[in-house]
């Protein structure tokens, strides 16, 4: 919000959470057909991002799709002025969190006082954003829903640091998927008296996915299940004692190439105590990324394997490290599996794994994550990114806490075109 340089916040460590009365607040809608939104991929930066409208007059906003993403955030810059646009009052059941934050003026959403505080966090810029929650029109496929919660953020009152950092041209903030009470699917489902379950169908490049946002239906596609597990420990930029992760992780027992298991310690698998380790599913993550220690065995043993195949080894293309001369593919190429608590195997094959580099070079397309968290106080050991989430259908079920998810839908004929 305009007024102060007091919403830069950088790692705050406050714990101001409480969430339990949003809920009531939710005007109910009376429709409950599916919620589905456009997804398309950003080719230059390789993040995936939505269009929805919102406010009166409507405008359509590009937004970015985050899995570990706990609001929608958009930017209220110094044009925007949304006449339905209704700021929550700070110190009301409504507002979920401690504090109110103001702006000197003039009024417009992004700038009003009393203001319920919401903060727009995007992972590649370097400090958390304080925005305001508010409530407006929001519209997904041409129907108009009223009583969702969003926060709006003034991007103009930050003059160096750009709440939009890193986000592909043209989008204007985030849509947060993740498991928390002002995520879209969980408003939605609540104001629909439904379980919260949404679905995301993310595309390759030449490809229009989806996500539904409230899910009913079973789908006619071939599912495996895993529990999604919970972090006791919080992943966000925010340091909040006793607050569990609102990202979504699942349970990795072991890794394959072609069927051999990688000799991994169990303890990098697995969350600590302090919350790190473990495996993250991650929408703005564009390669899975492996914490250096995982990602060195799994490279040794990628290199022996494909040796083993017959593939040439060429020099490595940045930030790729494993590369062959594509002409000696064929339809050879090492089979990747995650094999998941509940006995299931999460298979990545070439179509999530090889990244055709450059010209005749067909590379790996994992990355090493190294050793250091980003923007976060705690660093998951997989973090399994976009690259190899596209074309997979995955179905996330909040109410059983359960994955479902199709593995490459190219293996059923199918794509995540929506028909
Ligand atoms: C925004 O619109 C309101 C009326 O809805 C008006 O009072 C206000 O001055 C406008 N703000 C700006 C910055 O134009
Ligand atoms: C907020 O309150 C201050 C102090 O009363 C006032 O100067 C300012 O104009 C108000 N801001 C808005 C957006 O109304
Ligand atoms: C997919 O299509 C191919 C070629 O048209 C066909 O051979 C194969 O049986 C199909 N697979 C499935 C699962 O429908």
């Amino acid at each position: 919000m305009a007024s102060s340089s007091a919403f830069n916040l950088f790692l705050l460590s406050i714990a101001f959470f409480s969430l339990s009365c949003l809920s009531a607040s939710l005007a109910s809608s009376t429709k409950s057909q599916p919620f589905i939104l456009p997804i398309k991929k950003d080719p230059s930066t390789n993040l995936f991002y939505t269009s929805l409208g919102i406010g009166t007059p409507r405008q359509n906003f590009n937004l970015v799709i985050d899995v570990a993403g706990e609001n929608l955030w958009y930017d209220c810059d110094k044009n925007y002025n949304s006449s339905s646009y209704i700021p929550i009052n700070c110190n009301t059941k409504t507002c979920p969190f401690i504090g109110c934050t103001g702006c000197n003026g003039p009024y417009k959403p992004g700038c009003t006082n009393n203001t319920c505080p919401a903060n727009t966090f995007n992972t590649f810029a370097e400090y958390l954003f304080g925005g305001g929650l508010g409530e407006d029109f929001i519209y997904i496929s041409q129907e108009k829903i009223t009583g969702l919660l969003t926060a709006c953020v003034e991007t103009d009152s930050f003059s160096s640091f750009n709440p939009l950092t890193g986000l592909p041209k043209g989008t204007k903030g985030i849509i947060g998927l993740a498991n928390s009470q002002l995520a879209l699917p969980t408003q939605l489902a609540s104001s629909n008296n439904l379980p919260p379950k949404f679905s995301l169908c993310l595309p390759s490049s030449n490809n229009l996915g989806f996500t539904n946002l409230v899910v009913k239906d079973v789908s006619k596609f071939v599912f495996q299940t895993t529990p999604l597990i919970v972090n006791p420990v919080a992943t966000g930029p925010v340091s909040e004692e006793g607050v569990a992760s609102k990202e979504y992780f699942i349970d990795v027992k072991s890794v394959k190439i072609d069927g051999h298991v990688l000799n991994l310690k169990p303890s990098l698998l697995s969350i600590d105590n302090k919350g790190n380790g473990g495996t993250k599913i991650s929408t703005t993550t564009p390669f899975t990324e492996l914490e250096s220690t995982v990602y060195k065995t799994f490279i040794r043993d990628f290199f022996k394997k494909a040796s083993d195949r017959r593939l040439k080894k060429v020099a490595s293309v940045e930030p790729f490290e494993a590369c062959f001369d594509s002409n000696t593919i064929g339809n050879s190429w090492p089979t990747i599996d995650l094999v998941l608590q509940g006995g299931v195997q999460w298979t990545i094959h070439g179509a999530n794994s090889i990244i055709i580099a450059k010209k005749n070079v067909a590379c790996l397309a994992f990355v090493d994550g190294g050793t250091e968290p980003r923007m976060s106080f705690v660093k998951a050991s997989i973090v399994i990114g976009g690259y190899q989430l596209q074309d997979n259908l995955l179905e996330f079920d909040l109410a059983s806490s359960k994955l479902s998810f199709s593995s490459s839908l190219l293996l059923q004929n199918e794509t995540c075109s929506h028909s």
